[in-house]
């Protein structure tokens, strides 16, 4: 079986409120994955949820709901957040399903009866806000720890524990070895920095139950619950397993698929989309977990910067948050999904303003893309009634040219690089009104045949937009498809080839797309 492409995203904590930074992660791996797809490839693309873990058992608690109750209403607010997003997930994980804990409950049998694992007493500052203990480095010059960590308490406990220092020449090695692996290049050469200056330290896979019992327990030791980063991480392999990846059939795990084997071939992941602040366990703690179980790594590990609000870190209790579902609700989603990407490249840290938001939509979207499929439907209604003239080329070759470079763009996932392409033969069309005034040419007859070449070539250019904007705007490409009359949806890329408009084709009449505001 083909492997199929496969991309994940970070799996957001069930009991964070969903915001911009997530909504943005889950928009970059749609549009990959939707591109993809265009391109013809066979395509799943995971996201979920992160359940586990103190801060959920005490916000439970303090709701006076048991965990899972209390996980099972949020994560409907999260699916629904994926909708409103118009998501085009293939699966959505929760790390309390039952395929999610039997695996991870057969790989840690695996890897403890391998000898990877080992039991110490460890003294130290913990913080339940972060989930982790904290070391000395941790601590700010007045010798406290930053309130970011929330309340810190001081415990001695033995726990199990992962070795990490064996591996870590082999993850330098395979990091030079293999560029893509970590991007962009600054956050690879990040990894390498930390991974060539210190000593990994081992990495703590347990806590005690007697304290944190909301966690999956450890199969070998039921004192025990699994480290929620641990569990968090192997999301991206059992929901592969639990449909019957036959990368895991050799692996000799205690471990039934839920599905028919062999499934999709997913893993190894073509693409794991996260943010810069969790870089650490995804490029060192995760790779070194797959190496230990005998599994290939992720091709690439895609980072994406942090957005801030009017340049400042998004906070609730400031309130100076972006709420995607308000902006979704009032401008449509995707001039959000246009905004975000366009605004930001995948790396650099972003900055949301309402009136950058604002005059994008009305130069980019209203003035740009929305008025060209308006006024080129408007003219081809007003002087041919709608229906198509004879094939002419005059911008076959930049709709060409523009689909070429969005493709190679989409392919090395610089997708804001690829919606300015698009952008430009947005730019260009408007001009080519502007230049041929097919308004004048209509007036005189002697110029029928020209004015049915320029309204032939706007109509064209309109549908092949449609079809290099699908993965970024899904919902607007379909009604640029309806508008045209044309059955179907926009959304194989091989349709932006020109000349697929037939002479006589009949189209509809335009509907503004993103009206203008005045807000
Ligand atoms: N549960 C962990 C991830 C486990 S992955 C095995 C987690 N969850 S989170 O909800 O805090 O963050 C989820 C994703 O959202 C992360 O990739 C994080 O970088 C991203 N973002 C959270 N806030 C963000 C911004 N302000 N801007 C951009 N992305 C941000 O970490």
């Amino acid at each position: 079986m083909s492997k199929v492409f496969y991309l994940t995203t970070a799996i957001d904590y069930v009991n964070g409120q969903p915001h911009l930074g997530h909504a943005y992660e889950k928009v970059i791996t749609d549009v990959i994955a939707r591109a993809r797809r265009s391109f013809g490839e066979s395509v799943f693309y995971l996201t979920g949820l992160d359940e586990h873990g103190q801060k959920v058992q005490q916000a439970a608690e303090a709701d006076g709901q048991t965990p899972q109750a209390y996980c099972d209403r949020l994560a409907a607010d999260w699916q629904a957040f994926a909708r409103k997003l118009n998501l085009s997930n293939d699966d959505f994980v929760r790390t309390t399903q039952p395929r999610h804990k039997r695996f991870i409950q057969a790989a840690l049998a695996r890897l403890h009866a391998a000898g990877e694992f080992y039991t110490a007493q460890y003294r130290g500052f913990y913080s339940a806000k972060e989930e982790t203990f904290l070391t000395e480095k941790d601590r700010r010059p007045d010798g406290t720890f930053d309130p970011a960590y929330g309340q810190i308490t001081e415990l001695a406990e033995t726990n199990y524990w992962f070795r990490l220092k064996p591996r870590q020449q082999w993850l330098i090695d395979h990091i030079e070895a293999n560029p893509g692996f970590v991007q962009p290049d600054y956050r690879r050469n990040e990894v390498l920095g930390f991974l060539k200056n210190n000593v990994l330290e081992d990495l703590c896979i347990s806590r005690p139950a007697a304290r944190l019992n909301w966690g999956i327990p450890m199969p070998f030791d039921p004192d025990y619950v699994t480290y929620v980063w641990f569990d968090a991480l192997v999301n991206y392999i059992s929901v592969p397993a639990s449909l019957g990846d036959p990368a895991f059939a050799g692996l000799k795990l205690d471990y039934q698929p839920a599905a028919a084997v062999p499934g999709p071939a997913l893993w190894p992941a073509d693409v794991q989309v996260i943010g810069k602040d969790i870089l650490k366990f995804h490029a060192v703690y995760w790779p070194i977990m797959l190496k230990a179980m005998g599994l290939p790594l992720p091709r690439q590990i895609l980072v994406h910067g942090w957005w801030q609000k009017d340049g400042e870190k998004m906070s609730k209790t400031t309130g100076n948050v972006v709420d995607p579902v308000a902006v979704i609700d009032a401008w449509g989603v995707d001039a959000f999904r246009f905004y975000v990407i366009r605004e930001l490249a995948i790396g650099p840290d972003g900055n949301w303003t309402d009136a950058g938001f604002q005059s994008r939509y009305q130069a980019e979207l209203a003035n740009g893309l929305g008025n060209l499929i308006n006024r080129s439907l408007a003219m081809l209604k007003r002087y041919r009634q709608g229906v198509v003239p004879a094939r002419h080329d005059e911008l076959a070759a930049t709709a060409a040219g523009t689909a070429a470079e969005t493709r190679a763009q989409l392919e090395r996932n610089e997708l804001q690089a690829a919606l300015i392409t698009i952008g430009g033969l947005v730019t260009r069309a408007n001009q080519y009104v502007d230049h041929t005034a097919p308004f004048k040419l209509a007036k005189d007859p002697a110029q029928a045949q020209r004015l049915d070449e320029v309204l032939y070539n706007l109509v064209e250019t309109c549908r092949v937009l449609a079809v290099l904007l699908w993965p970024f705007l899904p919902q607007t490409a379909t009604k640029i498809f309806a508008q045209l009359g044309l059955t179907g949806e926009p959304d194989k890329f091989a349709l932006s080839a020109w000349g697929g408009l037939p002479a006589g084709h009949h189209c509809n009449d335009p509907v503004p797309l993103f009206p203008r505001r005045d807000n």
